[in-house]
């Protein structure tokens, strides 16, 4: 099956599209609804059904969510409901509409759809997304294959969370310009290039469209940094990658049993 729903989980809106997997384009146009006030599971449970009868396709559905998503359970919540976390979304998504839903960290989703589809396509080597926007969502690839769950808008920085400094939201909140903003986003990229050395950064995240307000700004030692392709495409392509099964870092962590807890260390007498 190569056309399946992919849902894109936002702050204000939730948007759906079928995508094309092999060539990574949606083949019909996007729907969209506004996110429920405070995004609580059962509210946002309610609009994801919604989107599924809306387009009727049969099979798999492939989710976003903006927080840590591991085998399946939502296991962080900077920006969204509290009551996400630790919440096995898959099953909760799965029973209400009687699909196969698997979910996957937003920016993984824009990750993947960028470098198999957009700015990294044939890109190998490490290639680095970050999307900007109310948080700073990051994606880490090496040769085509993701690392999930990356988090590096947390990465602790000026003595905060990176994404509190140098998102998008912190730009508009602290009102800079482009070339103040830019400053920031540098030395945040500068340190994400000390840890991974990127080959490739790819910007997305609503400020993608606006790249020639910031790109000439932006410094780095090493690596190139493009603007992200597929902009607000990119999470419904990546979620929809996802949901095929195909990929085997993911397939792996899904089907995969979690590893057995360590044996509590006994204490010294
Ligand atoms: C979350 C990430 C997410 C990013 C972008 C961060 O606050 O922790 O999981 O990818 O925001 O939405």
């Amino acid at each position: 099956m190569s056309v399946i729903l992919g849902i894109d989980i936002g702050g204000s809106g939730i948007k759906g599209a079928p995508v094309d997997t092999r060539t990574g384009t949606l083949s019909a146009e996007r729907h969209r609804i506004p996110t429920p006030e405070g995004a609580a599971p059962n509210d946002v449970t309610r609009v994801v059904k919604e989107l599924v009868e809306h387009f009727g396709l049969p099979g798999p559905v492939g989710v976003t969510f903006p927080g840590i998503v591991q085998r399946g359970r939502t296991l962080s919540a900077a920006n969204v409901h509290p009551d996400w976390i630790g919440l096995d979304a898959d099953a909760l998504f799965t029973q209400a509409t009687g699909r196969s839903v698997h979910l996957i960290n937003d920016a993984d989703a824009a990750g993947l759809a960028e470098a198999r589809f957009g700015a990294g396509a044939d890109v190998l080597g490490t290639v680095m997304v970050l999307t900007f926007g109310t948080g700073i969502g990051s994606a880490l690839i090496h040769n085509g294959v993701l690392v999930p769950n990356t988090e590096l808008g947390h990465l602790w920085l000026r003595d905060r969370h990176a994404e509190t400094w140098a998102s998008d939201r912190a730009r508009e909140r602290d009102d800079l310009n482009w070339k103040q903003w830019s400053k920031r986003v540098s030395a945040y990229l500068q340190h994400v290039e000390l840890l991974f050395s990127p080959d490739l950064f790819i910007i997305g995240g609503g400020v993608s469209k606006k790249a020639d307000k910031w790109l000439p700004h932006l410094q780095v030692e090493r690596s190139h940094i493009v603007p992200a392709r597929l902009l607000n495409e990119a999470g419904i392509i990546g979620a929809a990658m996802m949901a095929t099964g195909t990929l085997p870092e993911l397939t792996a962590q899904l089907e995969a049993p979690a590893p057995p807890k360590p044996a509590p260390r006994k204490r010294r007498a």
